[in-house]
C-alpha cells in the first residue's frame, strides 16, 4: 500500500513526507484519498507537507467530505459540446431599445437574486425593499447596485434598486467587516441590516452583512475517471508582427510528440485568435497579414498542424470580426470556411460540456473595466479579478464601461452554473490557482511585447500552454519561452 501511495505521488511530480504518508495510510481507502489530496492541491508543490494532507480534510480544500465522494464520477462522454443557452449565436434578440435594457437588467436581476436567496449565510426569504423600509426589525433584501461612494468620515453609501422599482440607501459603517469588499455598479447584492430614519423619509438601511452571491466555500472538484486532459491557447493574434512563430512552433511540436501518451484531447482558445484590422490607431504598423480574411485562413492552417484527435474550440474576443458587444456571437461562415471540421466555433462567453466537466471560457473584455475601477485590482494579477467575477457570480457587471455589453433578454454574463474549469484570456497574462474548487486560468498569450504594451511597461507572459486533467483537476503551465 505504501508503494501504491507514493508512486501515485511520484506520476504526478511530487514526494510525500514521512509525517504526510502516516496520515494518508491511517485513511480506510488510502489510494483514493491520495489521490483526492494530490488533486486539490493548490499550488501543485513538489513537497507533499502533513500540512497540505490535513488542509485537504478540512478548510479551504475540503477534498474529502465523506467517505461516499470518494467515488470517481463517471464522465458522462467522451466528447466536448456546447451548454445548451449558453451560447448567444443565433439567439441574438437585442434592437437596443429602452425596453431591451429593462429586460436585460431584470434577468440579471432575477437571476443573480434566486442565488443569493438560497445561501445559507442569508437565512432566509427577502422582501421587497419598499416594504422593508417601514419595518422595525431586521430585514433581508437584494438589490442592484446603483452606485457606490465613500463618506467624509469613511463610510460607505450604495444606492439599491430592486425588481419592484424599490429603492433606498444602504450604508456600511466605517468599522464594519464589509467596509473593503469590492462593490461595483450593477452588481447585485443581498443585504441584512435594519431600516433607519423617521416617517415617510426614511430610505436608508444600516449594514449588517452584505451577501454577494459567490459560490459555496465547500464546492469542489470531484475526481471522475476521466484520462484525458483539455488545454487552452489564448490571444494567439494571427496576423501581428509580435506574433511568436517560433514559440508557436515548438508548442506544436511538443503537442505531437506529447498529445496522444497525455490523452490532450481538447483544445480552447479563448478569444483574439487573430489581431485583426482598425482594432487601434496605428495597428497596419503592427500587421504582417492585413487582411482579416488572411488572417483567419493563416489561423486554419496552423490549426492543421494539430493532432486530428484533438477537438478544438475557437472563441472570439476583442479583436476578431464579430461584433464587439458581449455576449459576442461565434465567427461567422465568411471566415471560418477553411476550419476542418474538428474545430467548434463558439460564442464569447460560453459554457463548454467536456467529458462532464463545465468549462466557462470568457476572453475577459470586462477585465480591463475591473482594474480601472477597482483600486486593489491589477494587470500583475488577473486571477484576484477573476475571483471576483465569481463572488459576484458575473463577468462584465458594470454598464456603460469599455466593455460594450448587448442588452439581450438574457444575460449571458451571469456566472449562473458553477464551473468546474474557468479561463480568461486578453490580459496576456499565464497563472492558474484554484479557488472554491474551481481550476481559475489566465491562459498566456502568442504575442510578444507590442510597442502599446512597452509603452505602458506592461509585461505579457508569452508562450505558456496551461493543461488541466479532466479526472483528477491537476493543472501544469507548458512554457514554450
Ligand atoms: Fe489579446
Ligand atoms: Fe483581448
Amino acid at each position: 500500500m505504501r508503494e501504491r501511495v507514493l508512486s501515485a505521488a511520484a506520476r504526478r511530480g511530487m514526494f510525500l513526507s514521512p509525517e504526510a504518508l502516516e496520515i494518508v495510510l491511517s485513511n480506510s481507502d488510502p489510494p483514493a484519498f491520495i489521490n483526492n489530496v494530490l488533486s486539490n492541491l493548490a499550488n501543485n508543490p513538489m513537497f507533499v507537507t502533513e500540512e497540505d494532507v490535513m488542509g485537504c480534510l478540512s478548510g479551504d480544500a475540503p477534498a474529502f467530505v465523506s467517505p461516499k465522494t470518494i467515488a470517481p464520477r463517471n464522465k458522462t462522454r467522451s466528447d466536448m459540446t456546447v451548454i445548451k443557452g449558453t451560447d448567444v449565436t443565433g439567439e441574438s434578440t437585442c434592437e437596443g431599445k429602452i425596453t431591451d435594457f429593462a429586460a436585460y437588467f431584470q434577468d440579471r436581476y432575477a437571476r443573480l437574486r434566486k442565488i443569493i436567496v438560497n445561501k445559507r449565510a442569508f437565512g432566509g426569504g427577502d422582501m421587497p425593499i419598499e416594504n422593508a423600509l417601514r419595518m422595525d426589525r431586521e430585514i433581508r433584501i437584494v438589490g442592484m447596485v446603483g452606485d457606490v461612494r465613500d463618506t467624509k468620515n469613511g463610510h460607505r453609501i450604495m444606492s439599491l434598486e430592486d425588481d419592484k422599482g424599490g429603492h433606498c440607501k444602504a450604508l456600511i459603517l466605517n468599522d464594519s467587516p464589509h467596509i473593503r469588499d469590492v462593490i461595483v455598479n450593477d452588481s447585485v447584492v443581498g443585504v441584512i441590516g435594519t431600516p433607519s430614519g423617521q416617517g415617510s423619509k426614511r430610505d436608508m438601511i444600516i449594514v449588517k452583512e452584505l451577501i454577494k452571491p459567490d459560490v459555496p466555500e465547500t464546492n469542489r472538484w470531484e475526481p471522475s475517471d476521466s484520462t484525458a486532459s483539455i488545454a487552452f491557447l489564448s490571444d494567439v493574434h494571427v496576423g501581428s508582427t509580435t506574433f511568436l512563430e517560433k514559440e508557436w512552433k515548438r508548442m506544436m511540436d511538443w503537442l505531437k510528440r506529447n498529445s496522444v501518451e497525455r490523452e490532450i484531447n481538447y483544445l480552447v482558445l479563448p478569444g483574439d485568435v487573430v489581431d485583426g484590422i482598425g482594432i487601434f490607431p496605428g495597428q497596419e504598423e503592427e500587421l504582417s497579414i492585413p487582411d482579416i480574411y488572411g488572417q483567419y485562413a493563416r489561423l486554419a492552417e496552423y490549426l492543421k498542424d494539430v493532432p486530428d484527435h484533438i477537438l478544438i474550440a475557437v472563441q472570439p474576443g476583442n479583436h476578431d470580426a464579430v461584433r464587439p458587444a458581449e455576449p459576442q456571437p461565434a465567427l461567422g461562415k465568411v471566415f471560418t470556411e477553411a476550419f476542418d471540421s474538428n474545430v467548434i466555433m463558439t460564442a464569447n462567453p460560453v459554457y463548454l460540456d467536456v467529458e462532464g466537466r463545465k468549462v466557462l471560457s470568457y476572453h475577459g473584455r470586462s477585465i480591463d473595466d475591473w482594474i480601472a475601477g477597482v483600486q486593489q485590482l491589477t494587470y500583475e494579477d488577473p486571477l484576484a479579478v477573476m475571483r471576483e467575477m465569481v463572488s459576484g457570480r458575473h463577468m462584465a457587471p458594470s454598464y456603460g464601461q469599455r466593455t460594450a455589453l448587448a442588452p439581450e433578454k438574457k444575460d449571458y454574463l451571469v456566472i449562473e452554473e458553477v464551473p468546474d474549469i474557468f479561463v480568461t484570456g486578453h490580459v496576456h497574462g499565464a497563472g492558474q490557482m484554484v479557488h472554491r474548487g474551481i481550476r481559475m486560468i489566465n491562459a498566456s498569450t502568442w504575442q510578444d511585447q507590442t510597442d502599446y504594451q512597452k509603452r505602458h511597461n506592461f509585461n505579457p507572459s508569452p508562450a505558456i500552454m496551461p493543461v488541466v486533467h479532466l479526472g483528477t483537476g491537476r493543472v501544469t503551465m507548458e512554457n514554450f519561452a
